[in-house]
């Protein structure tokens, strides 16, 4: 990756944190605890560092877990985030539709972020992500979501809400910077958090 490369990927890095950052920390409940992060469908997890920047000021202890079936993405990540005393990171090679079978996710996690979810590549498949997702989502836990799309970001939310969550709030990034166009791609450009409906155990 160029220098340039990485100068856009920092930048749109810094706009996702300032977005982020409140909504988290108004949402989450819980606190002075350890907490259990998800990002799942990862890739190479290039916001690990904002996830850890928000959350670990909130924590006594923090895990982060990245899932992805891209192994190559995985690698790069695991060889950039590394563990500290305080916040652990573990990147999982495993179909993010089937997390009941991951044993490191055994106890539910209080926050779970699907960044540039992908509705629009595979509806079945996201659906079932989606599913998954809130499956490990803690009772009192927030579901994040970020899509390239307007119509994906629109599908997305309908897709989860019949899942029987709650949308919290959505936001357009006004920031956003354009990748592609037509449709209007844009990275971040839409945000989501969701609860845990009290009927999804
Ligand atoms: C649009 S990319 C987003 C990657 C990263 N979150 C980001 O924002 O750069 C969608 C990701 O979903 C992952 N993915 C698709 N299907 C998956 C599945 N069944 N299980 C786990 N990951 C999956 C892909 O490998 C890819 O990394």
């Amino acid at each position: 990756m160029d220098a340039k490369h990485i100068d856009l990927l920092n930048e749109d890095l810094g706009k996702l944190k300032l977005l982020l950052t409140p909504l988290i920390t108004e949402n989450i409940t819980v606190r002075n605890d350890n907490i259990r992060c998800l990002n799942l469908a990862c890739g190479r997890a290039d916001e690990s560092g904002v996830l850890k920047e928000i959350l670990a000021p909130l924590a006594s202890s923090l895990q982060i877990f990245g899932v992805d079936i891209r192994s190559r993405e995985l690698d790069i990540a695991q060889n950039r985030w590394r563990s500290d005393p305080h916040t652990s990171y573990d990147f999982i090679f495993h179909d993010a539709t089937k997390l009941h079978l991951i044993t490191e996710l055994d106890q539910q996690c209080h926050i779970i972020l699907m960044r540039h979810q992908n509705y629009w590549n595979g509806a079945n498949t996201w659906q079932k992500i989606y599913a998954s997702a809130l499956d490990r989502l803690s009772p009192d836990g927030i579901l994040v979501i970020t899509s390239y799309f307007d119509q994906e970001h629109l599908q997305a939310i309908q897709a989860i809400q019949q899942l029987d969550a709650n949308l919290i709030i959505t936001i357009q990034n006004t920031q956003s910077r354009l990748i592609q166009e037509p449709p209007k791609k844009s990275v971040d450009r839409h945000i989501a958090l969701f609860s845990k409906s009290s009927n999804i155990i």
